[in-house]
């Protein structure tokens, strides 16, 4: 990503700081809106807002480093936070302040981006737009005021990083949490590459070289043929939306078939247990960290009520199987049965699944490829959730509206918005204090996860509040969100490789300096 970070960090300078050289230069531009910058004084005020008397401080370390993790059965060399895939369970109360450590101990650069959370803009890890990128060797403190209670995570914001080992989940309590469930488990979901024969890097390289001689060894596993089986398929001419990696919900579901989806860091082989009592209500904490895949999860034998979506409460829906999208979490109760269940997520429009083993007493544990009925049931999506009413925007109609049209090619792989790639995208301007439209128009055959950050926005048809939304192919989808956190705001697509590759812009405050 160097040679975007180097365009889009001079274009931030000359955006942000070159702002007073301009009016120095041109006297005209008193009245010139300029961008609100990571270190504007706005930022600071915003901040300064969200901090509660009595929120604590809590400390945490992070190490991004190289690192050989046991996958289930498998070893693969990686890089990951720590020893281990998720990286450390971080948890808060809202209105704490956190406060992270981190010590790249990478060959690369890297950053930590706070996924979710309405954060002061200047901790948002965004290199190029909010921060320097981290070098390697060097360290980076975070800190910053955890607003809203929910489920979060945090990754990389540093090339296609987030599709190696580097993710873990951050929690934040609700202090007056009504406590309506006796245990939690949390759910970490992944698309699993790394180690396997090539890395992330090489699959984005291979993708932009785009079905040449170079893909080398794709073409010794079948190359398109090759889908079922090799560690890739789709990247030749388009192909995806025509054979293979389709899904009835999803249309063209992905770019990469992986060799293996991980639950908790874990492969069918060798699965993660959790456990509880019979007849415990269980909340769980499902986070889709994967760069590539949406999953379908579900557990044999019972029925989940959706409870909240993106940290933020929903009106509580019962259903049968639940579909993530990359860079969503929902939360969702169950009351467990006595004995052992599968907890299901199979990769949607893909083969292959990854597997948990609910215990709570005597029985035959699952085998890799047990098939859950409930999956083919009802399968929910967030776009048909209501907002909680205790999260409902004002109603309000909107100061301003943008358009996002999002579109691409495999051959070239490219990925745009309203026909640009990041960073030479339009920033989509918006002023503290207005209620904006943002309007997703999928012009193309592949859905696409659109993640706006430092914002919960709304979703006009139900209310429901989401920082990730699926947009299917050719489906048209509006979203509401308060203009509230200043600042210069990622807003891209959470497939990795597409953000990585163009599908990307900023939400761009303006104000008079
Ligand atoms: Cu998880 Cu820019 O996002
Ligand atoms: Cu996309």
């Amino acid at each position: 990503m160097s040679e975007i970070t180097r365009r889009a960090v001079l274009r931030g300078a000359a955006g942000l700081a070159g702002v007073a050289a301009l009016g120095g230069l041109a006297s005209c531009s008193r009245s010139t809106e300029t961008a609100v910058g990571p270190a504007a004084d706005a930022v600071a005020a915003a901040e300064a807002a969200r901090r509660k008397p009595g929120g604590r401080l809590v400390t945490a370390r992070l190490t991004p480093q190289p690192v050989t993790l046991d996958l289930g059965g498998r070893a693969v060399s990686t890089w990951a936070y720590g020893d281990t895939a998720p990286g450390p369970l971080l948890r808060v109360d809202a209105g704490d302040v956190l406060r992270v450590d981190v010590d790249n101990q990478l060959s690369a650069a890297t950053s930590v981006h706070w996924h979710g959370l309405a954060l002061r803009n200047d901790m948002d890890g965004v290199p190029g737009m909010t921060q320097d990128p981290i070098a390697a060797g060097g360290t980076f403190r975070y800190e910053f005021t955890a607003p809203h209670p929910g489920t979060y995570f945090y990754h990389p914001h540093s090339g296609v990083q987030l599709d190696r080992g580097l993710y873990g989940v951050l929690v934040v309590d609700d202090p007056h949490e009504p406590g309506r469930y006796d245990a939690e488990w949390i759910v970490v979901l992944d698309d699993w590459v790394d180690g396997t024969g090539r890395t992330p890097d090489q699959i984005l390289a291979d993708l932009q070289e785009g079905g040449d001689d170079s893909m080398g060894d794709m073409h010794d596993m079948g190359g398109m043929e090759g889908m079922d089986h090799g560690s890739m398929g789709g990247s030749m001419g388009g192909m995806h939306g025509i054979e293979g990696m389709q899904s009835p919900l999803l249309g063209g579901a992905g770019d990469i078939a992986y060799p293996h989806y991980l639950l908790n860091g874990r492969t069918t082989e060798d699965p993660v247990t959790l456990s509880a009592k019979p007849g415990q209500r269980v909340r769980i904490r499902f986070v889709n960290a994967g760069s590539d895949t949406a999953f379908r999860v579900a557990v044999g034998g019972h029925r989940m009520t959706v409870t909240h979506s993106d940290g933020f409460p929903v009106l509580p829906v019962p259903t049968d199987a639940l579909l993530i999208g990359m860079g969503e979490r929902f939360d969702a109760t169950i009351t467990i049965g006595e004995g052992v269940y599968p907890l299901v997520a199979t990769a949607e429009g893909k083969q292959g699944q990854a597997l948990a083993v609910i215990r709570t007493g005597a029985g035959r544990p699952p085998t890799g490829d047990v098939k859950v009925r409930e999956l083919a049931r009802q399968v929910l999506l967030g776009t048909v959730l209501s907002a909680a009413e205790s999260v409902r925007l004002d109603p309000r109609s909107a100061d301003r509206s943008h358009d996002l049209v999002l579109g691409g090619s495999m051959a070239p792989y490219r990925w745009t918005i309203n026909g640009k790639t990041f960073p030479d995208t339009d920033p989509l301007q918006l002023t503290q204090g207005e209620r904006v439209r943002l309007r997703f128009v999928n012009h193309s055959m592949m859905f696409h996860p659109m993640h706006v950050h430092g914002h919960t926005f709304a979703l006009t048809n139900s209310g429901a509040r989401k920082d990730t939304v699926i947009v299917r192919p050719m489906a048209t989808l509006d979203v509401d969100l308060d203009a509230d956190n200043p600042g210069q705001w990622a807003t891209h697509c959470h497939n990795i490789y597409h953000a990585e590759t163009g599908m990307m812009t900023t939400l761009s405050y303006q104000g008079q300096e």
